[in-house]
C-alpha cells in the first residue's frame, strides 16, 4: 500500500523537501501528495512547486474548520500527517481523525525546551544559554498539548560552550535531514 502524506509547514520548508525527496525514490511506501501551509511566503510553498507538489495555503480559521480540513484531507486520501516546523495548534478534531498517524518533530530533547513559544532558533538560543552540553531531536506523535504526545524517536549531538545558536541550528538540521523520512518511512511499515 503507497501511504498519501500531508506535510504541514510555516518556514523554510528544508525538512518538507528532503520527506518530498525522499519519498519520491522507487519503491518506497509512501509519496508527499499534499503540502499545507499557513504562510503563503514561506519558504516551503516554491520548494513543493519546484517538486510538483501541490500546495495548499489555509488561514488559522479555514484549518480550524472541520468542514473544510476534513474534505482536504478526503479529497488528497491522506492517511498520515507530518508536522514540519508548522507553528499553529492542531485542531482536536484533526487528531481525533488520525489517532496516531499526526507525527512532529522538535528541535531539541524533549521535554526539555519544549512548550509554548519554543521553536526554530528560539530553541537554540534557551539550549546555549542553558549551557547544555547535548542537544537533539525529538519525534512524537501530536496530542491536543504542545510538544506532549508520544516520544518515537530522539537523536542527539553535543554542543561546546563556543557553539552559537546558529550552530546549534546548523547541527539541528543536520541530524533532522539524516533522521527525519526514514523513522516516518519505518512507522508506515508497522
Ligand atoms: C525545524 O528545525 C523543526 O524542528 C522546527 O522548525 C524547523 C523548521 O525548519 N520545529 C519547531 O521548532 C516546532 N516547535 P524547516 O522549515 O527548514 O523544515
Amino acid at each position: 500500500m503507497t501511504h498519501r502524506i500531508a506535510i504541514f509547514a510555516s518556514g523554510n520548508g528544508s525538512n518538507a523537501e528532503n520527506i518530498i525527496r525522499h519519498f519520491n525514490h522507487h519503491r518506497r511506501n509512501a509519496r508527499v501528495a499534499l503540502i499545507i501551509t499557513n504562510r503563503p511566503e514561506a519558504g516551503v510553498v516554491e520548494r513543493a512547486r519546484q517538486l510538483g507538489v501541490p500546495v495548499k495555503t489555509l488561514t488559522r480559521t479555514e484549518i480550524h474548520n472541520p468542514e473544510i480540513m476534513l474534505s482536504l484531507m478526503k479529497e488528497h486520501d491522506i492517511s498520515m500527517i507530518v508536522l514540519a516546523g508548522f507553528l499553529l495548534m492542531i485542531p482536536e478534531f484533526l487528531i481525533d481523525n488520525y489517532p496516531g498517524r499526526i507525527i512532529n518533530i522538535h528541535p531539541s530533547l524533549l521535554p526539555k525546551f519544549g512548550g509554548k513559544g519554543m521553536y526554530g532558533i528560539h530553541v537554540h538560543r534557551a539550549v546555549a544559554e542553558a549551557r547544555e552540553t547535548v542537544t537533539g531531536i525529538t519525534i512524537h506523535t501530536v496530542s491536543a498539548q504542545y510538544d506532549q504526545g508520544t516520544i518515537l524517536f530522539q537523536a542527539q549531538t553535543d554542543v561546546r560552550p563556543t557553539d552559537t545558536p546558529e550552530e546549534i541550528e546548523t547541527k539541528i538540521h543536520n541530524l533532522e535531514r539524516q533522521h527525519f523520512p526514514q523513522v516516518i518511512e519505518q512507522l508506515l511499515s508497522r
